[in-house]
């Protein structure tokens, strides 16, 4: 991990997902560049778990539940943190699911209303719900965490790549509609990074556990840079779009993916 700057000194962050994976890990960084942390998630174990992580290393932070799908709950949950800390900074959409692993004729229509509804839907509603407080800070950063399948094509990503190149799109939108206001939004589109994406592996047995692991390693040794990131790799550059080295950045899709989205042709067209 990068030495420290306190770069986010006095801002009031809000992280969605950061009871786990790369969400916890840019609530970490964040604690420790000096922003006061709002911790945001369904799981509230794991949520609690990083509040715990942020303040035994000196930060302060605060878990509130929030389903980000339900449009309700997100903008009790933003109102709730803005009003707890008193203004609101930067909101960090990073809650999201991953893939079903089936082509589109398979996929059943409640995947991937429930995709849409958390990966695209839910970063809406968020952010709907702070663009106010942002314009009452005086402006801030909205941070979208999309995908490097956003941009390319897998097979058998449907739902998921649709809604993260509709996050996308959205970002770019809402930088135009926005950054004369001094909001700036962003997104990061990650490659392979070292999580298990919706604790997936978790509910295989050991052997399939195992067997799902080596294959994304596999595939992951097939990049440019031929290895998954570690989390604390995406959380920098979520410091580095939040803080004021990024001031004229406005609408990008900042790719942190080894390589991957630059490489043609990454093997046999049908493996998934
Ligand atoms: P993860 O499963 O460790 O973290 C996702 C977090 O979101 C979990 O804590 C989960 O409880 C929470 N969450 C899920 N649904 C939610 C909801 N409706 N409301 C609130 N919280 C909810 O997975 P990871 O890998 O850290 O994923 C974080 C983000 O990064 C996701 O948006 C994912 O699509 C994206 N991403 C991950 C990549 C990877 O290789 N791990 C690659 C590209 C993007």
């Amino acid at each position: 991990m990068a030495d420290t700057t306190g770069v986010l000194a006095g801002k009031v962050a809000i992280v969605t997902g950061a009871a786990s994976g790369i969400g916890r890990a840019i609530a970490l960084r964040y604690g420790r560049e000096g922003a006061h942390v709002v911790v945001s998630d369904v799981n509230e174990a794991g949520g609690s778990e990083t509040v715990a992580l942020i303040q035994a290393a000196g930060g302060t932070a605060a878990y509130i539940a929030c389903d980000v799908s339900d449009p309700a709950a997100a903008q009790a949950m933003v109102d709730q943190a803005a009003a707890d800390a008193g203004h609101l900074d930067i909101l960090v959409n990073n809650a999201g699911v991953g893939s079903i692993g089936k082509a589109v004729d398979e996929v059943p229509v409640e995947n991937f209303q429930h995709v849409i509804a958390t990966n695209l839907m839910g970063p809406f509603y968020c952010a709907r719900a702070a663009i106010p407080h942002l314009r009452t800070s005086g402006g801030g950063s909205i941070i979208n965490i999309a995908s490097s399948f956003g941009i390319i094509a897998s097979p058998k990503t449907g739902p998921y790549a649709a809604a993260k190149g509709g996050l996308i799109s959205l970002t770019r939108q809402m930088a135009v509609d926005y950054s004369r206001e001094h909001i700036r939004v962003n997104c990061i589109c990650p490659g392979y990074i070292d999580t298990d994406l919706g604790g997936r592996r978790a509910r295989m047995s050991p052997e399939d556990a195992a067997f799902a692991l080596s294959e994304r390693e596999r595939k992951a040794a097939m990049q440019p840079i031929g290895r998954q990131a570690q989390t604390d790799e995406v959380a920098g550059a979520a410091v580095f779009l939040a803080g004021p080295d990024a001031s004229f950045i406005v609408g990008a899709a900042l790719v942190v993916d080894g390589g991957q989205t630059i490489l043609h042709n990454q093997g046999p067209y049908f493996e998934s």
